[in-house]
């Protein structure tokens, strides 16, 4: 199984390097030159772009000398970019920082010794008494710490257009009790003339709305079982989660193979659908389309998912062999520091990562993530690397998005509980 995961994500690799161009040549990148960053990510356009421009500014305004280097690889998620770094590592051709999520995903890049350990870094710099506590276990492997994140954001939460809802008789200030009642209110939404009222795009939205759906179903403490062996995909709430996932596919735009998650979160912002289940880069979509929470849009936890948070987080890294190391380690200097943490998660949509955060500066839905996260139950996402390794992750979703097409729900059950036998 594992030999195929590697010979997938090569061949992928290949491609993306074919679609994009990308090599650390092309960035410019100069071993001998001390004073360059180059910094790997997926944030290439639009808010995502903003909130790494942002990022940016500041760590030119904390160290003006050094240039700053992108070599970013477009695709929502890491879609290219992971197997584009990938084979970049495998090269021993790393960027001298990239970014990855803080969890499970961080597995393969530290058991193939391609990470430096940071737990020196964190000690110099005190960040292990700013970063919340749930936070630090996920980032702590063997009792190393291999990463900085430079936020946390929300994976369990549905964007809304009001006025489509409104023109539907549903109230926005009245989210859906269950997924039963939601299903409910996308029928009315039919009804009313919105087709497709659920927006949906590529594979990893696709994967993200399941996992959404299996915390719904199963509760957080199950749905946590299920990364550590403590629950088995053979539940019946892992049954129930297909059924109910097949019952909301039922609702969302036919063209979703083809698009990105901007597009699809488009869709809530133009009015032609009611929702979106998307983490909260999203809320950066809407403030960029001029949109104010609570009158234009609104949002709410996914039904059946209330108290809970589910997590992730960007992380950025040292990879053994970074040319330009000091540079790699003032960039982590200026995404764990408040201006950097501050400068980018008001861009970025997401809350910081750091503790000692004013939540009064953050616009109001920012407000409602930093609350959540404070009080509610803490999950990993699947979609973005907090639950699951790699390998098991993309396997996942490449049946994830089978069922899409298929709608064979024991088919998806199965592959789901042979996939945890292996471990991907
Ligand atoms: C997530 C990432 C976010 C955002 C999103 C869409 O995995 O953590 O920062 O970029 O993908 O690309």
């Amino acid at each position: 199984m594992k030999s195929r995961i590697v010979t997938a994500l090569a061949a992928l690799a290949a491609t993306t390097l074919a679609l994009t161009g990308c090599s650390a040549a092309g960035s410019g990148s100069d071993p001998n030159n001390p004073n360059q960053l180059e910094a790997f990510t997926w944030w290439v356009a639009g808010s995502e772009k903003v909130g790494l421009d942002a990022l940016v500014n500041t760590f030119e305004l904390q160290y003006p000398g050094i240039e700053f280097l992108n070599a970013s690889v477009a695709g929502g998620a890491g879609s290219n970019a992971k197997a584009a770094l990938a084979s970049r590592l495998e090269a021993n051709n790393p960027p001298d920082t990239f970014q990855a999520h803080a969890g499970a995903e961080l597995t393969d890049y530290i058991e193939a010794g391609q990470l430096q350990d940071l737990s020196q870094f964190y000690a110099d710099n005190g960040l292990t008494d700013v970063f919340p506590p749930s936070l630090i276990e996920r980032l702590t492997v063997d009792g190393k710490i291999y990463s900085v994140p430079s936020n946390i954001h929300r994976a369990n939460v549905v964007w809304a257009n009001t006025s489509v809802l409104e023109s539907a008789g549903l109230d926005p200030k009245t989210p859906p009790a269950d997924l039963n009642a939601w299903i409910d209110d996308l029928q009315t939404l039919r009804d009313s003339g919105i087709e497709h009222p659920l927006a949906l795009g590529t594979d990893w939205t696709q994967l993200q709305l399941f996992e959404n759906v299996l915390i719904a179903d199963l509760g957080p403490d199950q749905y946590s079982g299920l990364w550590t062996g403590a629950t088995n995909f053979n539940v019946l709430g892992v049954k129930d989660a297909v059924a109910d996932y097949g019952r909301l596919l039922d609702y969302v735009n036919p063209d979703y193979a083809s698009m990105e998650w901007d597009k699809a979160t488009q869709l809530v912002i133009d009015g032609d659908a009611a929702y979106n289940v998307m983490g909260d880069w999203a809320e950066a979509a809407f403030e960029q389309a001029g949109q104010t929470y609570d009158n234009q849009y609104t949002t709410f936890p996914t039904p059946g998912t209330d108290g809970v948070f589910d997590f992730l987080a960007d992380s950025f890294t040292l990879p053994v062999g970074a040319p330009h190391e000091q540079a790699a380690k003032d960039w982590l200097t200026t995404i764990s520091s408040v201006d950097g943490q501050k400068a980018f998660n008001l861009a970025k949509g997401s809350i910081p990562a750091r503790t000692d955060t004013v939540a009064s500066d953050y616009p109001a839905y920012q407000q409602t993530a930093i609350a959540s996260f404070a009080n509610d139950t803490v999950v990993s996402s699947l979609a973005h690397g907090a639950a699951a390794r790699i390998g098991w992750s993309s396997e996942i979703s490449k049946a994830v998005s089978k069922f899409v097409q298929d709608r064979h729900p024991d088919a998806l059950v199965n592959t789901l509980i042979e996939l945890q036998a292996n471990k991907g």
